[in-house]
């Protein structure tokens, strides 16, 4: 992207009802007040609420200049157990986005969850199909997303894309992105940090039902969440504070946020700037210590259901 990116991005998948249903009127007030605060980055996926995600962000958007902000989607995830890295799924992929988002140009085209599925498919056939509408400028960069950090790693290196989104993987709860993202970053790789709050988990209100991640972990994060109010603070905050303020030092060069309320953007966005609180931090941090970077391939829970 020619632009300087934010270093806070809205993610998406809120805006498809993944953890509430939200109305258009509060997608377009959280969508405005972004771009109002200088939020210049927005991801979405047509998996997010099975399309109902870009269609709310598509009617939001209207009427934006489209160089008040750079757009992230992806191809090849159309439903739970659903992944399809054909050349034609991706063309029809893109055209469908484009139609709903309401745009022409698609800053950053992302293969979706790539540890689940066909690797052949995604090497030989999404990839160079990718590649090929950035040379003719329909998109501008080639991007993968995943929670598998090798497999992301491994991909990125040797089929050179510019971007890496991957989620849950640097929180207060769980770091492993940080060294990752740091040798992308040196291959010159874009990477994007997504779910800081770990999909919900460090919330005060914890995570929705279908969160992949242990009971321990879960735990763990209720106990955290609850040691912070009673020291007067809030989980979220504290795990912004940390994502945001680190993400520079971890190589990362945006952190993808979701946020439906914009009460949230608002809250996030003072976690920018706001000192972290070391008294606080050590409390959450030793809350958490028993399930550092134990995320759902080391432990795994819930049915080990994929998430956002
Ligand atoms: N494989 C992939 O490509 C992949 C995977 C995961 C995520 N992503 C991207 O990353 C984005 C972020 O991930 P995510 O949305 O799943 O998880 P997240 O950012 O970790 O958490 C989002 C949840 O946290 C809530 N929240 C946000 N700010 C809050 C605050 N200040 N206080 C209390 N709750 C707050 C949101 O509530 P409200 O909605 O009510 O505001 C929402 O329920 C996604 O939207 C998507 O764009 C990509």
């Amino acid at each position: 992207m020619s632009r300087k990116i934010s270093p806070l991005a809205l993610g998406g998948a809120s805006l498809g009802g993944v953890y509430h249903p939200v109305p258009q009127a509060q997608a377009d007030a959280v969508v405005a007040a972004a771009l109002d605060a200088g939020v210049n980055l927005i991801d979405v996926a047509p998996y997010y609420g099975l399309t109902k995600a870009e269609t709310a962000l598509g009617v939001a958007l209207r009427g934006v200049p489209r160089d008040a902000y750079g757009l992230m989607t992806k191809i090849g995830r159309y439903g739970d157990k659903a992944w399809d890295f054909s050349r034609e799924a991706t063309l029809r992929s893109l055209d469908d986005s484009r139609a709903r988002l309401g745009v022409e140009f698609i800053d950053v085209l992302q293969c979706h969850d790539i540890e689940h599925g066909d690797r052949r498919q995604l090497v030989d056939e999404a990839l160079p199909t990718l590649r090929a509408l950035k040379a003719q400028g329909a998109i501008g960069q080639v991007g993968i997303t995943g929670y598998d950090l090798a497999l992301l790693e491994e991909i990125a290196v040797a089929e050179q894309v510019d971007t890496v989104m991957a989620y849950c993987t640097y929180t207060l709860q769980d770091q492993r992105l940080g060294e990752v993202a740091q040798r992308l970053a040196a291959h010159g790789i874009t990477v994007f940090n997504a779910s800081p709050l770990g999909m919900g988990l460090l919330t005060a209100g914890g995570p929705p039902d279908w969160h992949p991640g242990h009971e321990s972990v879960h735990a763990a994060a209720a106990e955290a969440a609850r040691r912070c109010t009673e020291l007067g603070a809030d989980l979220s905050f504290v795990a912004l504070q940390f994502a945001l303020q680190t993400a520079d030092e971890a190589g990362i060069a945006s952190t993808v946020i979701g946020m439906s309320k914009p009460e949230n953007l608002r809250q996030n966005l003072k976690a920018l700037t706001t000192p972290i609180d070391p008294a606080v931090l050590a409390v959450v941090q030793a809350a958490l210590a028993p399930v550092r970077d134990l995320g759902w391939d080391v432990l795994p829970g819930n049915g080990g259901k994929a998430g956002a």
